[in-house]
């Protein structure tokens, strides 16, 4: 089951992660002060609890477009007169905002997609941007998202201690940054990638308390992440998009 449309993991995540993802989604917010203008629509892509969405709305511009597939997350985004929220996959063609937005985002998508929704999914956000627009997306780097080893022995410990060290935890794909730069690039955007260090520091007992929740016996209190952002233009004159779904279906 995804579990975006269960009731208890959406709770845990609007509870846990969204706080913590807020203080790296406003990084992607500052990278974008400046650049939107009143008259702007940004399509925020993944928007989930709408953390990034929020933050996108103070910026300023008169639309905010949500695209959010599980409405257990999207309804817990704050209402707006700004904002437009559409319960639909980043992947799928929404064809009536072709050629309509002058930015995309997408935070912390990539990691919930296979590759070839994610193709699809850039594929798409180069459709819905006006020519010249830009893409910008915030992802899990390199390195593990819950990094292993020094504090494992403890959590697998303290799971067991709790009856929970058996089961079998969820794993995240990892997206290296050249690869998600060189996917963009064949979905005619002009790549540009800028990296951060970034520790998302959370406190040990809070963390430990959640992996218990979500009977996930897997890694350590503290994230120590690479997290990347990508900031992508279409060139001025839009590159012929091919369609990635079906030049990958060829492939499979
Ligand atoms: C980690 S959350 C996103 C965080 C959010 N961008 C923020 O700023 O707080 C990942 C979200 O991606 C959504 N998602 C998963 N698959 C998706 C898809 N194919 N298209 C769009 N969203 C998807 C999930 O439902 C979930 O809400």
């Amino acid at each position: 089951m995804n579990e975006y449309l269960d009731p208890a993991f959406v709770a845990d995540y609007a509870a846990f992660w969204a706080p913590h993802l807020r203080n790296l989604t406003s990084l992607l917010a500052d990278s974008l002060s400046g650049q939107v203008a009143p008259q702007d629509t940004i399509v925020d892509l993944g928007a989930g609890t709408g953390g990034l969405t929020s933050q996108l709305l103070e910026l300023g511009p008169a639309r905010v477009i949500a695209i959010e597939p599980s409405p257990l997350m999207s309804d817990r985004i704050a209402p707006e007169s700004a904002l437009t929220v559409l319960n639909r996959n980043a992947q799928d063609l929404i064809a009536e905002l072709v050629d309509s937005a002058e930015h995309v985002t997408a935070a912390f998508l990539f990691q919930e997609q296979s590759e070839l929704e994610m193709r699809g999914t850039l594929d798409n956000a180069a459709r819905l941007l006006k020519p010249e627009g830009q893409l910008h997306v915030l992802a899990w780097g390199e390195s593990q998202m819950i990094a292993p080893g020094a504090h494992e022995e403890a959590l697998w410990d303290c799971l067991d201690e709790l009856g929970l060290g058996d089961e079998e935890g969820e794993t995240m794909a990892e997206l290296a940054p050249n690869a998600l730069a060189q996917v963009a690039t064949d979905s005619g955007f002009r790549p540009k990638v800028t990296e951060h260090i970034e520790t998302l520091e959370i406190p040990r007992h809070h963390f430990l308390r959640y992996q218990a929740r979500l009977n996930a016996p897997h890694g350590g209190p503290t994230l120590d992440e690479l997290v990347l952002i990508l900031d992508a233009r279409l060139p001025a004159e839009p590159a012929r998009i091919e369609c990635a779904v079906s030049r990958l279906s060829g492939r499979l």
